[in-house]
């Protein structure tokens, strides 16, 4: 981060999100220290905003009270949205994460609803959506991301009528009936109808939001396309749904495995483990609904069963820390952390663990070598809108080898069907799933990955963002035709 520069009113394309790319921690000397944000929605829209002029990026920089001042940053402007404590409890611990986030990923644990949550979602979307209006040029493009901001697209759209709005949910849009269960439902769906595109990761998303806006709204639905009644005086407007599945900068990733440095630091990482056969690795944030409890149930069974050998094979599992204050969030740390204990106390040998844990973050290059050491990539995610782990191993093995086993309740298994694909819940189905990919010839593993590359390399994000921008742009014409003169 340089010196700020607010340029209001100065920005073709505006991204708002409720993380800003990095995030700021006061260091014990009262300095602040910039990191890069966690999850998929900064790997994906990092890269895409490095390649734009004059782009912005609203956003919340991590920690509640005062924000730091607007910044520059790889040539994008930043502005933090304010967060009190209040507000990150309610609104981002509490709604966001403790509401939506489990609904929308069909209730592995149970949402709550609270309406003192309601409110202060309510009050910080306006808030983002506040802060979001005065950035954009005249008729330039304001891009709403992901569930904690849905309210945000109608919010702007009363205040910028000039822009083009569009909205991107990263995470899976449950089925109506599911759906249906939230308070305030309507107004959700209202908010994200302000948009002129709203796009989602897989078909079944986009299916599932036009049903509910059809239900539970009653307003026309053509095929994919949605007519919103004006309010007041205001004309009739169409608004587009799309699947667009996102991606990662493949080609970036993929340079990366050519770095001398890296290549002999995923020697070294091997080595560390004892220079085993073969190296199975996880990478999650520590989130329910990525499988780990299922994923670590199916590799200490399968080392009671013998039909794996600790001496001979390390799993590793990166578990990023994650919403550390929601209740859930902390019992399955607990669960995890006493479940790998008890996996290295019963199997691992003298001087070696049978499960390396790690929770924290890596750097890019740290997380190239470790996709690089890995002989096979275990995503049992129980539900994710996309997961770009996934992605990553594959962009990371121009060798053509390695395994990846990918739930098929993750959004890429609609596009990685060359990919071991398994049903997580099916305790049975993940060992042998494991097992077979545990014992893939190289023959074998070089004709799926070679399929799995096709795919990843072919469609990267910036084709993905390219997408969207362009089906908004032309979103946003049909609407204002639309309108009678
Ligand atoms: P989600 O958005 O739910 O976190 P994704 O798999 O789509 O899941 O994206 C996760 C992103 O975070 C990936 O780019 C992955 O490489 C990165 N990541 C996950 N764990 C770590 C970690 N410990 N250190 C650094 N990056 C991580
Ligand atoms: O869609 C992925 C995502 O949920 C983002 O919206 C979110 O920013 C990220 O994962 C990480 O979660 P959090 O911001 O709550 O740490």
């Amino acid at each position: 981060p340089t010196t700020p520069t607010p340029k209001d009113r100065s920005h073709e394309l505006v991204v708002v999100a409720n993380r800003l790319p990095v995030d700021s921690r006061t260091l014990p000397d009262g300095a602040t220290e910039w990191v890069t944000s966690p999850g998929g929605l900064v790997t994906a829209m990092e890269s895409v905003m490095r390649t734009v002029d004059s782009g912005a990026w609203v956003g919340w920089a991590g920690s509640p009270g005062e924000p730091p001042a607007p910044f520059e940053a790889d040539g994008m402007s930043l502005y933090p949205v304010r967060l009190e404590q209040e507000d990150v409890e309610r609104y981002y611990e509490g709604y966001s994460n403790a509401t939506l986030w489990p609904l929308y990923h069909d209730v592995i644990v149970d949402p709550e609803f609270h309406r003192g949550w309601w409110d202060s979602y309510l009050a910080t979307n306006r808030r983002f959506a506040d802060s979001a209006a005065p950035v954009a040029a005249p008729g330039g493009t304001i891009w709403v991301h992901d569930y904690q901001l849905q309210l945000v697209p109608r919010m702007i759209r009363e205040k910028r009528s000039d822009a083009r709005i569009g909205f991107f949910n990263h995470i899976p849009f449950p089925s109506v009936e599911l759906f249906s269960q939230l308070p305030k439902r309507n107004s959700i769906l209202r908010g994200l109808l302000g948009a002129d595109l709203i796009g989602f990761q897989r078909e079944s998303d986009s299916l599932n939001f036009v049903a509910a806006v059809r239900k539970l709204l009653g307003y026309h639905v053509d095929g994919l396309t949605i007519s919103v009644p004006g309010v007041g005086a205001a004309p009739m407007r169409e608004v587009e749904v799309r699947t667009f599945p996102i991606s990662i900068d493949s080609s970036a990733v993929s340079a990366l495995t050519e770095d001398e440095e890296i290549r002999e630091r995923a020697r070294a990482l091997r080595h560390d483990l004892g220079d085993p056969a073969k190296v199975v690795l996880g990478v999650d944030r520590l989130d329910y609904t990525k499988g780990i409890r299922h994923r670590l149930k199916a590799w200490g069974e399968l080392l009671d069963d013998g039909l794996i050998d600790p001496h001979d094979t390390v799993m590793i599992q990166v578990a990023t820390p994650s919403r550390e204050r929601v209740e859930a969030y902390r019992q399955l740390r607990d669960e995890v952390e006493l479940t790998v204990g008890r996996i290295n106390g019963e199997h691992a040998p003298l001087g070696r663990p049978a499960v390396s844990y790690q929770h924290h973050s890596f750097d890019r290059r740290e997380m190239t070598a470790l996709f690089m050491a890995a002989d096979v990539v275990l995503v049992t995610a129980l539900r994710d809108g996309m997961n770009l782990v996934a992605k990553e191993y594959v962009a990371s093995r121009p060798d053509l080898q390695g395994v990846l086993v990918l739930s098929e309740f993750a959004g890429a298994a609609d596009e990685l069907r060359a990919a071991v694909l398994v049903n997580p819940h099916d305790i049975d189905e993940l060992k042998s799933a494991i097992l077979r990919a545990l014992a893939m010839p190289e023959e074998e593993q070089e004709e799926a990955m070679r399929s799995l590359r096709h795919q990843v390399m072919e469609n990267d994000v910036q084709s993905w963002a390219h997408d969207f921008l362009e089906h908004l742009e032309h979103a946003g014409r049909e609407a204002q035709a639309a309108v009678p003169v």
